[in-house]
């Protein structure tokens, strides 16, 4: 290559792949949709201190693709909290990230599909952040006729379903209502971002898209859901035998964990029509995760990727069922949120204490821990946090493996996992 050639600049930037909500602030602020003021955005500890020294940060998106520039609007930030930083963007490259990207115009592109409408003038959003019922709608549609104003139809979409459509449910719901004939409305799809509790955000960025006014969504009120709301969420939560679950064991080595994981898989392909995935704790180190030591980080990193394989099959209405020791109670609880946007997750301790493991010793490993010859081994030389609330717990001493087996089918069958109403003997 010539060295004349493109002279890079004497120091790289730094490249940083923030959270969803810092993408969502970002792009919202970069359209014209936000305001900087309320655009708080947290980093962690080493991006606000480069940021206070006078960086220029890449932020990028999940691809890799660096999307915007960030500088610290206010030198120095808060006393004491250092992680809060009022963020100043620069545009690099359109953004791609998130869902419903179709459903995402810019305001300008709101604004002049409003400017087009019968009446230009007035125009009220109308922020959606849940399900609504028949009544609701009703009384929206009271509320806007009595205004004469033009609709602005906000789908302000979470993630994951339990908030409570997924993003792509909330907005063929919401667009249903905005195009129904005689609807003089316009929708859009929106994130929410963090603190959005907090209606000024939502009325600052109805405001950024055109909005003259606010109309507050009347309260729930009990009865039936409206029928485009009625079927997305039928959609996004199929009955309990159609839907995803996600079977997490957690325990000491020779807790019992594959043993009964493994017989509760057997089972569940013998009686019923579940399909199942085994992702034991052994067999995963040999396969997803080889190479990785039993340093907290790569236990983390290795929990983190039978988290994802659960979910995915959870997402397709698999059961994943899950058994690796799982010993940090914080990456648990990370699955957990990521299964749980998709599916269900029941989490079973294997509570066999450590003198019943150690008894077993099956592979020999906790002699060898004891001689020192096995570094950070869980129980011994690696802590194990007892998780606080697990669905069930277990404990393996002196019972069979059917017995077992028998209390984890229990909570299953109760829950309506296993049998359908027309299936599943
Ligand atoms: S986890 O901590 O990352 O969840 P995982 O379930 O994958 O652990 O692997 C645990 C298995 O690895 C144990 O059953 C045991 O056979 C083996 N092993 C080897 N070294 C260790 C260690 N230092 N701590 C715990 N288990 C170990």
């Amino acid at each position: 290559m010539p060295e004349t050639a493109d002279p890079q600049p004497s120091t790289t930037p730094f490249r940083w792949h923030p959270p969803q909500p810092v993408l969502e602030i970002a792009e919202l602020v970069l359209t014209g949709a936000l305001p900087v003021a309320p655009a708080i955005v947290e980093v962690p500890d080493e991006i606000a201190d480069r940021l206070a020294g006078g960086e220029t940060i890449e932020i990028e998106d999940a691809e890799g693709t660096p999307v915007a520039g960030v500088t610290e609007a206010v030198a120095g930030g808060d006393e004491g909290a250092e992680s809060l930083v009022l963020p100043e963007f620069t545009p690099r490259r359109p953004f791609a990230h998130g869902p419903v990207r179709a459903a995402r115009r810019s305001p300008a592109q709101v604004r002049e599909a409003l400017a087009s409408g019968p009446a230009p003038g007035a125009v009220l959003a109308v922020p959606v952040t849940d399900l609504l019922t028949a009544e609701q709608v009703e009384e929206i549609r009271r509320q806007v006729q009595e205004s004469g104003a033009q609709v602005l139809w906000i789908a302000v979409f979470g993630a994951g379903r339990k908030l409570p459509l997924p993003a792509d449910g909330l907005w063929r719901a919401v667009r249903d209502l905005a195009t129904e004939p005689g609807a003089q409305a316009v929708p859009v799809a929106v994130p929410r971002l963090p603190h959005t509790e907090d209606a000024s955000l939502i009325t600052s960025v109805a405001r950024g898209y055109g909005a003259t006014d606010v109309l507050t969504v009347p309260p729930a009120s009990p009865g039936e859901l409206h029928p485009s709301f009625a079927r997305e969420y039928t959609r996004a939560v199929p009955p309990p035998h159609r839907r995803g679950v996600t079977v997490f064991f957690t325990g000491l080595s020779g807790s019992g964990k594959s043993t009964v994981a493994k017989a509760l898989g057997e089972r569940l392909l013998d009686r019923t029509t579940r399909t199942v995935s085994l992702l034991d704790g052994d067999e995963v180190r040999r396969m997803l995760s080889a190479g990785l030591t039993f340093s907290r980080a790569d236990r983390d990193l290795n929990i983190r990727r039978i988290g994802f394989v659960a979910a995915e099959i959870s997402r397709h209405g698999g059961l994943a069922i899950c058994a690796p020791i799982a010993p940090f109670a914080s990456v648990r609880a990370e699955v957990r949120a990521e299964v749980e946007q998709v599916g269900d997750f029941v989490l079973v301790h294997i509570s066999t204490p450590l003198e019943e493991c150690e008894r077993r010793d099956r592979k020999g490993l906790y002699a060898k821990a004891r001689r020192g010859e096995i570094p950070d081994f869980t129980g011994i030389s690696s802590p194990y946090d007892v998780p606080a609330d697990p669905e069930l717990r277990i404990d393996t001493t002196g019972i069979s493996i059917d017995a077992a087996v028998d209390q984890v089918w229990a909570l299953l069958t109760d829950r309506g996992y296993l049998t359908g109403p027309e299936k599943d003997r």
